[in-house]
């Protein structure tokens, strides 16, 4: 009997390069990341078409706070565009939308935006799309043992912000960079790892598909023997 194919139940994305893609056409750096928003929707109603229950992706870091501030400003434009314009897509997809990261660091009206979607599309049953803004690792980690210690507990994934969402079975980052820049760090304990040398604004649905064959042959054994 051929062995039914291993669908990953959450695939997170690194989505970098936007900067190169534009540099390479000799554009500013922010046209790459509007380019990028073409492959989040690429992605999304790719993951949708294929079952996947969790999409996340890593949009903005703790760590890019310190870009320059009009990069950082355009950005977060950008973040409330994509908002706003998305929602069909995710409502004609059965999508739901999650923010997860540091939100107090948001402005009041991109929060406002966010949580707007957030209701909007709660009760969605397909694929949940998970954006991971102002996140890092560290930072989570360091916000849950706070919380654990004063709630003076020993389960420390309950506190993390993805609490709830299961732990990635494949992390994709694009750009050739071969790092996790200070995302999933607990999560990511047994996450297979797939780099792939395309910039994000070039990575599209055939990639996606591309990556869950990968994803299909690699042997998962949890320290154990098969
Ligand atoms: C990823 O692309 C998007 C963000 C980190 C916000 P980059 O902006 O990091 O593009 P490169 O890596 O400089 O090319
Ligand atoms: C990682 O990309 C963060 C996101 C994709 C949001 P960066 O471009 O910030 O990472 P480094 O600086 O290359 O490690
Ligand atoms: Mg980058």
């Amino acid at each position: 009997m051929e062995e039914e194919k291993k669908l990953p139940v959450h695939v997170s994305i690194i989505m970098d390069g936007n900067g190169r893609w534009a540099k390479e056409r000799g554009q500013e750096r922010i046209h790459g990341h509007f380019e990028g928003v073409a492959s989040v929707r690429a992605c999304a109603e790719e993951a949708a078409r294929q079952g996947i229950r969790y999409l996340s992706l890593f949009a903005f870091s703790e760590e890019n706070w310190n870009r320059p501030g009009a990069e950082v400003g355009a950005l977060m434009e950008l973040m409330g565009k994509s908002v706003c314009d998305e929602e069909k897509t995710l409502m004609d997809n059965n999508m739901r939308f999650l923010v997860l990261g540091n939100r107090a660091r948001l402005s009041a009206g991109l929060e406002a935006a966010i949580r707007a979607l957030e209701e909007k599309t709660a009760a969605n049953t397909g694929t949940t799309l998970v954006v991971f803004l102002s996140y890092s690792g560290k930072w989570d980690l360091l916000q849950a043992a706070r919380r654990m210690a004063a709630a003076g507990d020993d389960d420390l994934e309950k506190y993390l912000v993805t609490a709830g969402v299961p732990d990635p079975d494949l992390i994709i980052r694009t750009s050739g960079e071969q790092r996790l820049s200070n995302f999933l760090l607990w999560q990511a304990a047994y996450a297979e790892l797939l780099f792939v040398d395309k910039y994000w604004p070039d990575f599209r649905e055939a990639d996606f598909r591309a990556a869950l064959e990968e994803f299909a042959k690699r042997d998962r054994r949890y320290g154990k023997v098969k």
